[in-house]
């Protein structure tokens, strides 16, 4: 794929999607690491390889199936990625955010973004869900911004606002229901870096500095993408280990992937209800 994705790239993977379900989904689901069983809730679903669909990226990464569940959940139709690309894997921007565009010609209005991450937060656990209330832009702000290149019109403007990337009105819906429910959840702000290093103690000291409460190495630049095509934005993390602030402890995928069973019923709970009122 070059650099740069097209519109014209973007609707053949619209038109391909739309020859294997008749469905028009309204909310999207984007499951980070450890956290795609999720998507087997979905009710009478259309199940779509990423490999059968034209431009769509393949994840390489143990823990992200590669494939697109659209059917219903709790009322709603839905379109599930389970499992989704990274930029530390070597694909571009483009390709790592192209279901967000996609989603957005197929007329999703709902995005609800989830990843694994790090605690910096030293209150938070392995096992917590965290309300992403904004992020910190870095590795865009760095240089690979995935709006970087010819600005698609259709989606937005060039230079759009950021300072309500993620949802005021569904970030409350996630509160009240979560309170309703006595779940327990955090609140923060995450960080995307490049990855596929995890980071020093020196990068985490600093990263708590600066103002993250989570670390991972995705959804902000799905974020930028969805936000850039006024698609409104639910983030949540999945804390999955500690950071390791002072060097005593290590970080494995193993024990990413582990949380993520502890915190996909935690999500369930609160993401169903979320669907039953919008
Ligand atoms: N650092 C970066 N990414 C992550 C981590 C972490 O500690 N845990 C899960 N994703």
């Amino acid at each position: 794929m070059e650099e740069f994705v097209t519109l014209a790239q973007i609707d053949q993977a619209v038109e391909a999607i739309r020859s294997r379900t008749a469905r028009e989904p309204r909310i999207g689901m984007i499951l980070g690491s450890g956290l795609g069983d999720l998507a087997n809730l979905v009710e009478n679903p259309d199940i779509i390889p990423y490999k059968d669909i034209p431009h769509w990226s393949v994840s390489t990464v143990e823990g992200h199936v590669g494939q697109l569940v659209i059917g219903e959940l709790a009322g709603q139709v839905v379109m599930v990625l389970q499992g989704r690309v990274h930029y530390y894997e070597g694909y571009t921007m483009g390709q790592t955010t192209f279901p967000v565009r996609v989603m957005q010609r197929l007329g999703v209005e709902m995005l609800f973004v989830t990843n694994a991450a790090g605690a910096i937060n030293p209150e938070f656990e392995p096992g917590d869900i965290m309300l992403i209330t904004d992020n910190i832009t870095l590795l865009p702000m760095s240089g690979p911004n995935p709006l970087r290149g010819p600005n698609l019109e259709e989606f937005g403007e060039r230079f759009p606002d950021m300072s309500r990337a993620y949802d005021c009105d569904l970030a409350q819906l996630f509160r009240d229901i979560a309170r309703e429910k006595n779940a327990a959840y955090r609140e923060g702000v995450y960080i995307c870096l490049a990855g596929p290093s995890f980071e020093t103690p020196a990068d985490l000291r600093f990263l708590q500095t600066i103002g993250c409460d989570a670390v991972g190495m995705s959804t902000v630049p799905e974020v930028i993408v969805a936000h850039h095509g006024g698609t409104r934005v639910l983030g949540v993390s999945g804390i999955s280990n500690k950071a390791n602030l002072d060097g005593s402890t290590i970080t494995t995928h193993e024990e990413v992937l582990q949380a993520g069973q502890e915190i996909v019923p935690k999500l369930k709970t609160i993401f169903l209800e979320i669907l039953r009122r919008i």
